[in-house]
């Protein structure tokens, strides 16, 4: 009798773990190679591309002649598609007029939130984004 409950009480166990298993989303982070010859629009400072990675739209801008900035090309009010434009230096959404810097912070509203900002690096002609 024990045995049996004890058999009823692994069961019970592994089949909690095995749905937890199957339930569960992990957040698994990719590091992608983006070769700068495929994107000429970041092949200059100022330059900037929206790319579609891991079904996530993200804006690259290359903000110096060694680093390129990688943030959601949503905006976070209503999520319009957001824009660089390199003569002011700002991300702007034109559905509500919402201004971000290229650390991705809301400098005007109706935005608050941030963009989500990737992290990124250029070297050696590709750049790196990490997506997840
Ligand atoms: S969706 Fe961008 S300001 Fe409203």
């Amino acid at each position: 009798m024990n045995s049996r409950r004890t058999f009823f009480k692994m069961l019970a166990g592994a089949l909690g773990a095995g749905m937890l298993l199957l339930s569960g989303k992990r957040a698994t982070a990719k590091n992608l190679g983006i070769k700068l010859e495929k994107v000429p629009a970041l092949q200059k400072v100022g330059g900037s591309a929206k790319l579609k990675l891991e079904g996530q739209e993200i804006l690259f801008i290359r903000d110096s002649d060694t680093s390129v900035r990688a943030l959601s090309a949503l905006c976070t009010h209503q999520e319009c598609p957001v824009t660089y434009d390199s003569k002011k230096g700002k991300i702007e959404c034109s559905c509500h007029g919402s201004f971000f810097d290229l650390n991705g912070n809301a400098t005007k509203g109706p935005a608050k939130k941030p963009l989500r900002a990737y992290p990124a690096t250029l070297k050696d002609g590709s750049i790196v984004v990490t997506v997840d």
